[in-house]
């Protein structure tokens, strides 16, 4: 056997869901070369795991990244949780095709100007793959940011001339060869994002893959938003990805019960049958029940607005406008919302179809500690805590589970042939160390990440391989 490294004495989760094995696993190149039980041969460069977990690489279903990846590429906040695949342009919002001096919200929550400097989707592809940074990436187009190629202001209502605007950003330089990139997906935000402009978009692009959605409404009418998103995705064919499951609002607690059954995928009760399969992310909000916490999404803003003085003061003082400078502190963070209800968190993350992603805001000086934290949160909280799943569950969830609904090929899983994006973590000891009042904290017990074979994080350190590479979902994916 020619490896370039064994791992020794590991138990291995192989992202399956399958129950844990112990065993060896061997890297070479990109690749896995063999996993069990097998004896290194004399002079192998072995690494012994003393019996840590040693899983495929998490894939973190729900990123604002896009522009951190090229301004930091050692990604940091993300390889520290053993996280190998970020999936950037959720919520609408994607840095290319876009080369603007200034950029207006929501795009700014992005990064600065100068890092929108890519008239075509083609040109950021070939960027990240020209100088990778240290995790792959699976690139969403942004629906925002393709209206704002082409309309500067998207809180506009869509008027005539600009009708065409899927179609003129698929053709016209600014908007980019979206022909090109049909085998990349499209993300649509809120707002004013309509099921016509999607159908438009795919009659330039033929998309036709996956469709994420920041449903319209995450609260009193989320069932007609989940409805629509649904049929959208019926009407192009595509994957539909609820970017957030979220039920906000006490008088909505409860309501995932609803909500899922919506889900297509589920054994029985689906109420739209014959849908392509849905997923749903959930992302940790630090907090537990009844606290609130920052997120970016303005139309969740009545938490200030409705009582929200009288019902949450504490966090009222922290942000209020009578506070300059928290109130600056949390500028890219436009909103408050009411954390969910306990109950539904759980109901919504033990979902079999529920994907786990951060959605955090990497240049925000003050991030959400999920930006840094929500994976080894999980692994502590969700498993070794509460037991609410197993650790053969969580693993799946992040990285089996999320590889087939992206549709990608021999990622996710550890077996022979597959990519050699793993992690080496501390099952006992896994904790995030991120918090509201000290955001910027790696997390403990994740001892190696590698990436396409390279090792990029080890025992609390970066390392300069990036190794990162673009994903695309496979010709044959589901
Ligand atoms: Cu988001």
């Amino acid at each position: 056997m020619q490896a370039d490294l064994i791992i020794t004495n590991a138990l291995i989760v192989d992202g399956s869901g399958g129950a844990p094995v112990r065993g060896n696993l061997a890297i070479q190149d990109q690749r896995i070369l063999a996993v069990g039980e097998f004896q290194p041969p004399a002079g192998a460069n072995t690494r012994d795991a003393g019996g840590k977990v040693l899983a495929p690489g998490f894939i973190d279903s729900h990123t604002h990244d896009d522009g951190y990846l090229l301004a930091h590429p050692d990604m940091t906040p993300k390889v520290s949780q053993g996280i190998t695949t970020v999936v950037t342009g959720n919520c609408g919002i994607s840095l290319a095709p876009l080369v603007r001096d200034a950029v207006p919200q929501p795009l700014d929550l992005l990064g600065p100007p100068g890092l929108f400097r890519f008239a075509t989707f083609a040109d950021w592809v070939a960027h990240l793959q020209a100088q990778p940074a240290a995790t792959n990436v699976i690139a969403l187009v942004g629906h925002t940011t393709l209206r704002v190629a082409v309309m500067d202001d998207t809180a506009r209502a869509r008027r005539p001339r600009a009708r065409g605007d899927g179609r003129a950003a698929g053709r016209g330089h600014a908007g980019g060869r979206l022909r090109r990139i049909h085998r990349h997906v499209l993300s649509a935000g809120g707002g004013r994002a309509h099921r016509r402009d999607h159908r438009r978009v795919r009659a330039a692009g033929r998309p036709r893959r996956l469709y994420a959605t920041h449903l319209r409404d995450e609260a009193d009418h989320i069932v007609p938003a989940m409805e629509e998103a649904l049929e959208i995705g019926r009407a192009t064919g595509a994957r539909v990805v609820f970017s957030h499951h979220k039920l906000a609002g006490e008088r909505n607690h409860g309501r995932s019960r609803e909500t899922l059954e919506l889900t297509p995928g589920r054994p029985r009760g689906s109420r739209l049958p014959g849908l392509p399969s849905v997923s749903g992310h959930f992302h940790h909000a630090a907090a537990g029940p009844r606290e609130p916490s920052l997120a970016h999404h303005d139309h969740l803003v009545q938490g200030l607005s409705r009582g929200g003085r009288a019902r949450f003061p504490r966090t009222h003082a922290d942000i209020g406008p009578g506070r300059a400078g928290p109130a600056r502190k949390a500028a890219a963070a436009a909103a408050i919302y009411f954390v969910m209800d306990e109950g539904d968190v759980e109901r919504i993350a033990s979902f079999p179809l529920t994907l786990f992603g951060s959605d955090g805001l990497p240049f925000d000086p003050r991030p959400h500690p999920r930006q840094w934290g929500t994976f080894p949160r999980i692994l502590a909280r969700m498993v070794r805590e509460s037991g609410l799943m197993t650790l053969e569950q969580a693993v799946h969830k992040m990285t089996g589970l999320a590889a087939r609904q992206y549709g990608l090929a021999q990622r996710g899983r550890i077996a022979p042939g597959c990519h050699a994006d793993l992690v080496l973590f501390d099952a006992d000891r896994v904790q995030d160390r991120a918090t509201f009042e000290d955001p910027i904290q790696v997390s403990a017990g994740i001892d190696g990440v590698w990436v396409n074979g390279r090792r990029v994080w080890n025992e609390g350190r970066a390392l300069p391989a990036y190794s990162g590479q673009v994903l695309r979902r496979a010709p044959d994916a589901a």
